[in-house]
């Protein structure tokens, strides 16, 4: 069967890696995006895009049968910053999104469906400093609770229905090409920024806030490399812990400084509450035996690689 894949969400953090990714893998043609705002012409240029909000069911099931999707990466979520704002609407997004999607796959025989969980689902009862796969969930925010009842709804469509869904547990991510999308671990992408055009920044977050974090280009590469894995090598059916680097603020700033003036205040807010509540670092054993994860990035090889995409983009730009 031909691949046809849906992405939703997809102008975000992730979506914004992920689709050329998945475009070179697969072909542009054969990937669709879509988001919640109208289709212009810059959206269109890379491929088809559609305007979709995942909360109408009608339409996705109508996209999904005159596209013949395939598979779909539900990429379309509410993160945990902004979900503190607005619990209730936070859950809907997350969970009715989620459901719909679920429920269309079945309904319209999709071969398989992505959908990203976090480390957000661990919490102070998980483990005191690394959470392993089974380590229990425990988690304070919406955003937290709405993950841990999605791997749960996840597992339940693949017992049930036989769907194959596939997920990760990522951790905070770090990216050049979009902003972060009102996350706890955003002032990891945003410092890279305000170094860069002030020599300064403020750090919403203690300096000494150790949380696991990863680099987009290993994130992607993860999120390929489970949904390609034989279906038989899956032991885990509810979502994969992964790992790459745990860091502080305090580090991240050390390493920026070995290439930049830089000066970082710290100015800790509420979403210093919800860093306090997650895990300092992730045990991702199962996914290296069962689907031979490795990360490639560690703290120094994401700055320099970070740092000489911003400083480019930067040069072109002021030009
Ligand atoms: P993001 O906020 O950058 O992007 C989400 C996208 O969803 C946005 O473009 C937004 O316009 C779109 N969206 C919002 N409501 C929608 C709706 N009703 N219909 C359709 N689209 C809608 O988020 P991201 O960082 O790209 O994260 C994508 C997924 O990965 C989420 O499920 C998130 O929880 C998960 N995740 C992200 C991180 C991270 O650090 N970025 C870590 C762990 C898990
Ligand atoms: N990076 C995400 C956030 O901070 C974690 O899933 O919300």
């Amino acid at each position: 069967m031909k691949t046809k894949i849906l992405v939703t969400g997809a102008c975000g953090q992730i979506g914004t890696e992920l689709v050329k990714a998945l475009r070179k893998a697969h072909g542009w043609k054969n990937v669709i995006t879509s988001d919640l705002y109208p289709a212009t012409e810059g959206m269109q240029q890379g491929g088809l895009y559609l305007s979709l909000d995942v909360l109408n069911k009608k339409k996705l099931g109508y996209l999904v049968e005159q596209t013949g999707t395939t598979q779909i990466y539900h990429l379309a979520a509410s993160l945990s910053a902004i979900a503190e704002k607005n619990p209730v609407a936070a859950w809907e997004l997350n969970m009715r999104g989620l459901l719909n999607v679920l429920e269309i796959a079945r309904e319209k025989n999709v071969a398989q469906v992505f959908w990203p969980s976090s480390i957000a689902v661990f919490g102070p009862d998980s483990m005191p400093s690394v959470c392993f796969q089974n380590s229990k969930a425990d988690p304070l925010t919406v955003y937290g609770i709405s993950k841990m009842a999605g791997e749960y709804w996840c597992r339940y469509y693949k017992r049930n229905f036989g769907l194959d869904v596939r997920s990760l547990r990522y951790p905070g991510l770090v990216s050049h090409s979009a902003p972060a999308g009102g996350g706890t671990t955003d002032y990891a992408v945003d410092i890279f920024h305000q170094a860069i055009a002030k020599g300064s920044y403020t750090c919403f977050l203690k300096e000494n806030t150790c949380l696991p974090m990863m680099y987009m280009p290993d994130a992607v590469r993860a999120t390929l490399e489970l949904m390609a894995a034989p279906i038989e090598n899956l032991s885990v059916d509810t979502s994969y812990n992964i790992s790459a680097m745990n860091f502080t603020p305090a580090e991240l700033a050390a390493e920026l400084k070995k290439h930049m003036e830089l000066k970082v205040n710290y100015a800790p807010d509420s979403r210093q509450q919800i860093a306090d509540s997650w895990p300092l670092s992730i045990n991702d054993r199962q996914a290296q035996q069962d689907w031979g994860w490795q990360p490639h990035y560690d703290l120094a090889g994401m700055v320099k690689d970070m740092l000489g995409h911003l400083t480019f983009k930067e040069a072109v730009w002021l030009k």
